[in-house]
């Protein structure tokens, strides 16, 4: 299953197109199955309705867990570095690993968990979140994992979509110097959440929490009594094994659904082939993917892939820039890590601090690194290359998705040719395609159009929860037949693809995927708010700032104090990653004549693209744009 040479992976990308079907079985093959499929693929991009390796059985845990422990129950699973220096750090073998998902697994039983119902974990970066994760999906329960940063509203809305009928949580979660009391969110949250039965509490901090008798209980009470044992679920290899909500287009996040199969497939392949990492017993490859698992990159490369590939990782708590902004390079030298993953917005910010935080670490056990979750610019890209990985590291910039559950375009370390800020070449199974604004092919290199693909791979979105209609139309309507990426692509002469951002109303601020249209809703939900706009505009560190305008006519505030309380607004309603960094006050929004805003002049104005506003003739009151561009921040 893994490619060694470039002539290998073209033979295997071949070999992918051409006979997808036998190409993915020989891949399933490597896992253990209770039952064999019956059939490997059924789709149809019109339905849409995508199924992998059909009516085989079997559950995921084994294959993440189970099935290394003849060899590998020694084996460190992870290595847990807390927020705090001085905290111990945790190592937790294959064989912990299995004790404590089987406990805590056997808990969830406890508390009413069946097979299908759906669990919400809102929790921080400590092994007990990846435990839960792996409890709900041995006994097939679907996880839905809600990024601990987000509001109490933010929160309650996830829950209800899914009618989760359980909520994992912490009583605190510490991320630098702050002590975030989340359990009080989760206690707000399920104030309007009739579903949930029961909250299960991990003391982590020991902050003072509100006990609801009815609800709660703690973890450090019953999972400890709980059997080790528990006997994986069997499930079917289109059951589904995960709900993550994302960020679209238009109005509330998405519940973009995961099935078993597939997704245990890609994931391992993926995350075998682009970090070409030494899973043997005995080896002493470490990888370090330095995501939250609220995220998806957290889900696949913290929680399943390398525990999938029986891999060795670091789950880090705590931030890049704590205690100083040399801690991952210090956590790096620590302990030994190998393969390094993180995001551009980090590295970024590392850079900008200065290179007196790199310069007291040696960095030598680092072999590959990594970026995900926005483009990375050139200067990041070499900055990169030059003081992390010493010239010597293969960098993969690995593109993909939340839909897509798994690495779709990127390098393969140190057998595929890399390129500054481009994700270079499809995986083996992946057939990207760009398309003009009519949907017809651009064919041919040196080119640039909108990214779709056009075969499924086996952990592309099934649906998203609950409404199925919003599937097909986000992302298998616009272009006929084809799956939609919303991100602008080039391909250079040789073939290389370099994402060039979104090209739908869908913002990345510090690799963090935050719809505009989300953003407006909150602001104006502050009552002298009349309307918004909200547009991105490049930010140094972040990659993309949040630039909102707001009509606020009858407003008594003065504009300072009306700018805090709608960061307080948002803040509330979606959580602190969703801050506008910018709040211009306006007396009117540029429009059509039907009433639609023109974002793309709302855009150049944010940009200080001033010169090249287009034609803003037609628009229903031509003269707001000289008062925008006037109150420009
Ligand atoms: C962007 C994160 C350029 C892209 C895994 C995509 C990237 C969105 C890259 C998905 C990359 C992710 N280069 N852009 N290497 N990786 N993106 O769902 O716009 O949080 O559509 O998944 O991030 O964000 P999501």
């Amino acid at each position: 299953m893994k490619i060694n040479t470039f002539e290998e992976y073209k033979a295997a990308y071949k070999k992918s197109v051409e006979t997808p079907e036998l190409f993915w079985a020989e891949v399933a093959e490597n896992f253990t199955w209770q039952k064999k499929w019956d059939r490997v693929l059924d789709w149809d991009f019109e339905e849409p309705n995508t199924k992998w390796f059909l009516n085989a059985k079997f559950n995921i845990t084994e294959n993440a867990i189970d099935r290394h422990l003849p060899e590998k129950a020694n084996k460190t699973a992870f290595i847990w570095e807390p927020n705090a220096v001085e905290a111990n750090q945790r190592v937790i073998t294959y064989q912990n690993l299995h004790d404590e998902v089987c406990k805590v697994a056997n808990t969830l039983k406890l508390l009413g968990v069946k097979k299908g119902d759906r669990v919400c974990i809102y929790m921080p970066m400590i092994p007990e979140t990846v435990f839960a994760m792996l409890a709900c999906a041995r006994i097939g329960a679907v996880h839905s994992v809600v990024f601990a940063g987000f509001s109490s509203s933010a929160l309650a809305g996830r829950i209800q979509d899914s009618d989760c009928k359980v909520v994992l949580t912490t009583d605190g979660a510490y991320r630098g110097v702050k002590d975030i009391p989340i359990k009080a969110v989760v206690d707000e949250a399920i104030e309007t959440c009739s579903s949930v039965e029961k909250v299960l509490v991990y003391k982590h901090t020991n902050t003072a929490i509100t006990i609801n008798k009815a609800k709660d209980v703690i973890w450090q009470e019953v999972v400890p009594n709980a059997s080790s044992t528990c006997e994986p679920e069997l499930m079917d290899s289109e059951d589904v094994l995960f709900i993550l909500y994302t960020s679209g287009s238009t109005g509330k996040p998405k519940g973009v659904v995961h099935t078993c199969g597939g997704y245990m497939v890609y994931t391992t392949y993926t995350f075998n082939n682009v970090f070409q990492i030494d899973t043997t017993k005995d080896s002493k490859d470490l990888f370090w993917c330095t995501a939250d698992v609220g995220w998806i990159t957290g889900h696949s490369y913290i929680a399943y892939g390398p525990l999938l590939a029986g891999a060795s990782s670091v789950i880090f708590e705590g931030v890049p820039t704590f205690p100083d902004a040399g801690r991952f390079w210090k956590v790096i030298d620590k302990h030994q890590v190998t393969h390094f993953y993180t995001a551009p917005t980090a590295i970024r910010a590392l850079e900008a601090a200065g290179s007196g935080f790199v310069t007291p670490y040696k960095l030598d056990s680092l072999k590959v690194i990594g970026s995900v979750g926005e483009p990375i610019n050139e200067e990041a890209w070499h900055w990169y290359n030059n003081n992390i990985g010493k010239g010597k590291c293969p960098l993969v910039d690995t593109w993909w998705q939340t839909e897509t559950g798994g690495i779709l375009i990127s390098a393969l370390a140190g057998v595929t040719p890399t390129k500054p800020s481009f994700a270079t070449l499809p995986l083996p199974g992946i057939q990207p395609l760009l398309v003009d604004d009519k949907g017809n092919e651009i064919f041919g290199n040196n080119v640039e159009g909108n990214l779709c693909i056009k075969f499924p791979w086996p952990s592309i979105i099934r649906t998203t929860y609950g409404d199925h209609k919003r599937c097909k139309e986000a992302y298998f309507s616009t272009y006929k037949g084809l799956y939609f990426t919303g991100d602008g692509c080039r391909r250079d002469e040789n073939g290389f693809y370099r994402i060039t951002g979104r090209v739908d109303d869908v913002m990345n601020v510090s690799g963090h995927r935050i719809g505009t249209a989300e953003v407006e809703s909150a602001i104006n939900m502050h009552a002298d708010v009349v309307e918004s706009a909200v547009v991105a505009y490049p930010h140094d560190i972040k990659g993309q700032g949040i630039y909102a305008y707001i009509i606020a006519p009858s407003t008594t505030k003065n504009h300072d104090n009306l700018r805090k309380e709608i960061l307080a607004e948002v803040t509330k309603i979606i959580g602190p990653i969703a801050k506008p960094d910018k709040i211009q006050i306006v007396s009117g929004l540029p429009k059509t004549r039907s009433g639609k805003i023109m974002r793309r002049i709302l855009r150049k104005v944010a940009e200080g693209e001033l010169t090249s506003l287009g034609d803003t003739s037609t628009l229903l009151d031509p003269s707001v744009v000289d008062e925008i561009i006037a109150g420009r921040l």
